[in-house]
C-alpha cells in the first residue's frame, strides 16, 4: 500500500521545502494543494478518510503548512472537525516550519541551561517560528516576552498563542537594535526569530549583558539574526553564554521534521502540533 501525503497549504504557491521533506520523511507520493482554507478543505479530508479500510488508513496522512500561523491553526481545526469515530487520518501542522524550528531551538536551549523560572525574550517573535517558540518557552516555565517593531503586532501574536496554549505572554515594542538591547535587560534566555537576512542585535549589544545565559538564532541568511553567533554554533560558549546558530538548530529541525512525517504513517489517529513535535525534539536533541 502506497504512503500518500496530502500537503494542504493556505498560500497560493505551496512550499517546496515541505514537499521535499514529505518525500524524505518516507511518503511514496506527495500531492500538493495551494489556496486551501477551512471552507474548501472539507472535500479533501473526506477523500482522505473514506477511501481506505481501517487497517489501511494509516497509509494516508495530511500536512498543513503555509506561511501564516493563524491560517494554519484554523485549517488544522477545520481538518479535525471533519474527523469522527475511526474516520480519521494522521495530520501534522508546521506553518513556515514553525513547530519544527521552534521545537528544535527550544529543545537545544533546554539542553544548554535549565529554563524553568527564567526570563525569556523572543526577538521579532511575531512570525510563525517566534510565536511557537514563545509558547514552548512559556510551557517550559519561562516568563516570556515577544518583541515587534509594532506593539499591536506583538500583542496580536501573544493573544493568538495565549488562546491556543493557555499561556501568558508579554508584548514589547522594539523598533531597532537599541530597543531590542533594552528589551534584553534582566533576560536569561534569548530566541532570535526575525525574518531572513535581518540582524536583530549586534555582538556588542549582548556580549556584556550580565544576565543572559543562552541564546538561539533561527535566521541562516546573512546578516544573521544575532551578531557574533556563527550559524553552525550548537551550544557553543561565547562571552560566557551558550549559543546556538541557525544551522546548529536547523540540522535537528530537519531530522525531526523527517521523523515526524515518518511517524504520521505509524497510525491513523495522530495530531502532530507543537506539543507532540516538541516531544520528538527533546528526545532527539
Ligand atoms: N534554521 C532553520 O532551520 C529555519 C527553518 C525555518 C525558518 N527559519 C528562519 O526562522 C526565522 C523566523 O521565521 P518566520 O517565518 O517566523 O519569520 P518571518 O515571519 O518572515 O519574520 C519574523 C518577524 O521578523 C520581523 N521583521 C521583518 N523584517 C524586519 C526588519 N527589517 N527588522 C526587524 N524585524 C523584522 C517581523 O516582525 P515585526 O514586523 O512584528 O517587527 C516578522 O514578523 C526566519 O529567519 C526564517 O528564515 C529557519
Amino acid at each position: 500500500m502506497k504512503k500518500l501525503l496530502f500537503q494542504l497549504d493556505p498560500d497560493p504557491v505551496p512550499s517546496v521545502f515541505d514537499t521535499v521533506v514529505g518525500y524524505d520523511g518516507g511518503a511514496d507520493h506527495v500531492k500538493i494543494y495551494g489556496g486551501i482554507n477551512p471552507d474548501n478543505v472539507g472535500v479533501l479530508v473526506d477523500g482522505a478518510i473514506f477511501t481506505r479500510s481501517p487497517k489501511e488508513k494509516k497509509y494516508t496522512a495530511l500536512f498543513v503548512g503555509g506561511s501564516n500561523m493563524e491560517a494554519g491553526q484554523n485549517l488544522l481545526n477545520a481538518v479535525r472537525k471533519k474527523f469522527f469515530a475511526d474516520f480519521r487520518v494522521s495530520v501534522m501542522l508546521d506553518s513556515n516550519g514553525s513547530n519544527t524550528t521552534a521545537a528544535a531551538g527550544v529543545a537545544l536551549l533546554a539542553k544548554a541551561v535549565p529554563l524553568k523560572g527564567k526570563r525569556a525574550v523572543v526577538l521579532a517573535g511575531t512570525g510563525p517560528v517566534g510565536q511557537r517558540a514563545a509558547a514552548l518557552l512559556a510551557e517550559e516555565g519561562c516568563d516570556v516576552t515577544i518583541t515587534s517593531r509594532k506593539l499591536e503586532r506583538a500583542q496580536q501574536a501573544c493573544q493568538l498563542m495565549q488562546k491556543r496554549f493557555n499561556v501568558k505572554l508579554k508584548a514589547v515594542e522594539a523598533f531597532d537594535d537599541h530597543d531590542r538591547e533594552a528589551a534584553l535587560k534582566g533576560a536569561q534566555i534569548v530566541f532570535g526569530a526575525g525574518a531572513a537576512g535581518v540582524e536583530l542585535i549586534t555582538e556588542d549589544e549582548w556580549k556584556n549583558n550580565p544576565t543572559i545565559e543562552a541564546m538561539a538564532d533561527t535566521n541562516a541568511t546573512p546578516p544573521l539574526g544575532l551578531g557574533g553567533v556563527d550559524m553552525m554554533d550548537k551550544i557553543k560558549e561565547r562571552h560566557g553564554k551558550k549559543v546556538i546558530g541557525a544551522i546548529g538548530l536547523g540540522a535537528l529541525k530537519l531530522k525531526m521534521h523527517r521523523a515526524c512525517i515518518a511517524q504520521l504513517f505509524e497510525s491513523n489517529d495522530q495530531v502532530l502540533d507543537a506539543e507532540e513535535i516538541y516531544a520528538v525534539a527533546k528526545a532527539m536533541a
